[in-house]
């Protein structure tokens, strides 16, 4: 750079404005004296009208696990190499925050533990950790079978008239009313009804989606936010689901208080099992709104996210029947009449393998946000404070390199003998509930809940893509959703009759028989 500079002078400018003009050609990493971090080219509208992780994928390959990417003044590194993103997560943690997360969430999720940072995310996680121990979640095991149950009688409806399903929704309900009742008792009932509370939720739901695509947030023009009707309808499902939300909290503190209270570490009230009742019986000493942030966080957090695995699971499963038999064929063996237990649970091998290998493909969500809070050293570069930060899940899960076959859907990457895969054991290339400090608190929930509706759904049905079906392509949220649905057909499964010995013998010199 010093040559240059003295050119520089001797052309005009004097040297420190030299120097200044430089370094701003030059970027951050010179201007700390070490490599630049390579620079993504390209037009915006590339990344215009797909999904945006996309073209991200494309890029990666190009520039490698870490590049920076320019959107006019503002500028982003992508990181899509597992040791970078081990050092973000885990290893250098506390100096990165959620950033521009935080402020989209802000609104509905104010300093909940998604987007909370420093000592409040330090005394709420320290609240919240306990709350899903082990004997709460083989509890809702119950409630997943649960509202399987009820799900699967929706569909019966719809394969005995002959109609075909959207799934992607039907999904998003189940799991809504899932979250509801395992979060703070409240049973939306979202399968069954539309209710006002339902609509107020994707009202919110979707706006949040809206803020984190949109270029221009218009929500925070001063006049705008006040006469858009959109903004005032966003403002009035807030208003309901707060409200609803305070009802609950002034519910279960009068339940709380009648109750003979013995609070140890694996506590729970065998009627209400909620999380908000853990966190009062255990006297959390919270605001009022902390607490409903904290609520309406792990709504949204357990929602869309569990929605979302499920419908690109059932998406893989048509697209590959020999995974779908070997399936069904485990949930046959697994289940009985009865709704699943944990013994049955931990016995659905293939379908857990299934789960994970669907998470690997579609990561939810596919890009992981933070901002530096200090300098750093990424991957050999240096990077200042305030620079904003993608980690593409995505990239991680597809990389050609790290992932034989990685377009493929094949659970069977996954030794059914080895451990679960998660990000330790796969040293940060994969990365489905985060890693670090700030892991997902509901893994295990979520496994299981995902691992009972995908078993339960298969023993009763067979699921094709229904005639005529748009095509499934992707767009973003917060999670990776279709953009035109997922139509299913469903069929109920005829299992094999059982044969009399009999003529089993005639049968099995042919082929061999297949008992249900
Ligand atoms: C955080 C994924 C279900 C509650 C996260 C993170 C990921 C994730 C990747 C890390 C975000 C980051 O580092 O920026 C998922 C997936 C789910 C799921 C794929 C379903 C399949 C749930 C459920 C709950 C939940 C059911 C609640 C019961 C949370 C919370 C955090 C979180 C509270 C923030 C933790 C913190 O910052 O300390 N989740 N999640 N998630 N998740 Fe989940």
């Amino acid at each position: 750079i010093a040559p240059l500079v003295g050119k520089l002078s001797k052309l005009g400018p004097p040297g420190e404005l030299a120097a200044a003009l430089l370094t701003r050609v030059a970027g951050a990493g010179a201007a700390r004296g070490g490599p630049e971090i390579p620079q993504a080219v390209g037009s915006i509208n590339a990344v215009v009208g797909q999904a945006f992780f996309v073209p991200l994928y494309d890029l990666f390959l190009t520039y490698g696990g870490i590049f920076r990417l320019n959107f006019g003044p503002k500028s982003f590194l992508i990181v899509s190499d597992p040791a970078i993103a081990k050092h973000i997560l885990r290893e250098n943690s506390k100096a990165y925050s959620k950033g521009i997360l935080a402020e989209i969430l802000e609104f509905v999720m104010g300093t909940g533990l998604i987007p909370a940072d420093g000592e409040i995310w330090r005394v709420r996680r320290r609240a919240i950790v306990p709350a899903l121990h082990q004997k709460y979640v083989t509890a809702m095991i119950g409630l997943f079978g649960e509202a399987s149950d009820r799900f699967c009688e929706k569909l019966d409806k719809a394969a005995v008239d002959g109609e075909d399903v959207e799934m992607e929704s039907l999904f998003s309900r189940f799991t809504l009313d899932v979250i509801g009742k395992a979060v703070f008792n409240y049973d939306f009932d979202s399968l069954s009804y539309d209710n006002g509370i339902v609509e107020a939720v994707y009202v919110t739901l979707r706006e949040a989606e809206m803020r984190s695509t949109s270029p221009i947030p218009t929500w925070e023009i001063p006049i705008w936010k006040d006469i858009s009707p959109r903004q005032k309808k966003v403002n009035e499902a807030l208003k309901l689901i707060n409200s609803t939300l305070d009802e609950l909290i002034a519910i279960c503190k009068r339940l709380v208080e009648q109750e003979d209270l013995q609070f140890h570490e694996e506590y729970m009230n065998e009627q209400d099992p909620s999380i908000l009742h853990f966190l009062l019986a255990s006297g959390d000493d919270v605001s009022s709104k902390q607490l409903r942030d904290d609520l309406m966080t792990m709504l949204i957090a357990g929602h869309e996210t569990s929605a979302a695995v499920l419908t690109w699971t059932f998406y893989l499963l048509s697209k590959y029947p020999k995974v779908m038999a070997k399936l069904q064929d485990e949930v046959d063996s697994v289940l009985g009449d009865g709704l699943p237990t944990i013994e049955d649970v931990k016995k659905l091998k293939y379908t857990t393998r299934v789960i994970n290998e669907s998470l690997r493909l579609y990561p939810q969500p596919p890009v992981l946000i933070r901002r530096s809070l200090e300098d750093d050293m990424l991957g050999g570069y240096p990077i200042g404070r305030g620079e904003d930060i993608f980690i593409s899940v995505w990239n991680l899960h597809h990389c050609p390199k790290h992932w034989d076959d990685a377009e493929v859907f094949n659970p069977e990457r996954w030794p059914l003998d080895g451990p679960n895969p998660n990000e330790i054991n796969q040293n940060f290339s994969y990365l489905p509930f985060g890693g670090g400090p700030r892991k997902c608190v509901g893994d295990m929930f979520a496994t299981f809940e995902t691992v009972v509706a995908t078993a339960m759904l298969v023993k009763r049905f067979d699921f094709q893509m229904a005639p005529g079906a748009p095509p499934v392509d992707m767009t973003t949220g917060a999670t990776i959703h279709t953009t035109e649905g997922l139509k299913m057909t469903v069929t109920r499964r005829t299992r094999a009759p059982v044969i009399p010995n009999l003529e089993m013998k005639i049968i099995s010199d042919s082929q061999e028989p297949t008992l249900s």
